[in-house]
């Protein structure tokens, strides 16, 4: 099935292309909005930036590889990445990640079979003055302890039951 954007997004995607002296230039933000659109960098999504920019879909799937801010698959409902570079390991982090993996039962790079949680680990996240950190679908949680990110799951569970 061919791959349709909203109006919306595709005014932007139309507005974006405008904006730079070369379309291929707006192959990162791109990516975004159609990702917005998707949950994850599909092959679909990949054919669908190659086209619009007029670049080989070789080269729009080595930037989608590239950046771990896009998903080659649609995570969880909640997806959880979890920083284990330098600063955010040295204010033990992976700790924090072997928490998280403990009481969701699943390791980095899974979903759990309710299709709920999303673990990941990510590199820098830019925030490593309030080591260690995680983002839960992009907002950020900082300064952590695992009794924190114990109730921080309490909390999401809490949201999942309710719709
Ligand atoms: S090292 Fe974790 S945010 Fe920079």
């Amino acid at each position: 099935m061919a791959l349709e954007l909203t109006a919306e997004r595709k005014q932007r995607l139309a507005a974006l292309v405008g904006r730079y002296p070369i379309k291929a230039a707006a192959c990162l933000p791109a990516l975004h909005v159609v990702q917005e659109e998707r949950g994850a960098i599909d092959a679909e999504a990949i054919e669908y930036v190659s086209r619009l920019l007029d670049i080989p879909a070789g080269r729009v799937e080595e930037v989608a590889s590239f950046y771990t801010m896009y998903k080659r698959k649609a995570p969880g409902r909640f997806h959880i990445e979890i920083c284990t570079n330098l600063s955010c390991s040295l204010m033990g982090a992976e700790h924090l990640r072997e928490v998280l993996a403990r009481e969701l039962g699943i390791q980095p790079g899974q979903t759990t079979r309710d299709g709920k949680f999303t673990l990941s680990e990510v590199e820098c996240l830019a925030s490593c003055g309030t080591a260690p950190v995680l983002q839960v679908n992009g907002e950020f949680h900082e300064a952590l302890t695992p009794d924190r990110v114990k109730a921080l799951l309490g909390e999401l569970r809490s949201r999942a039951a309710g719709g």
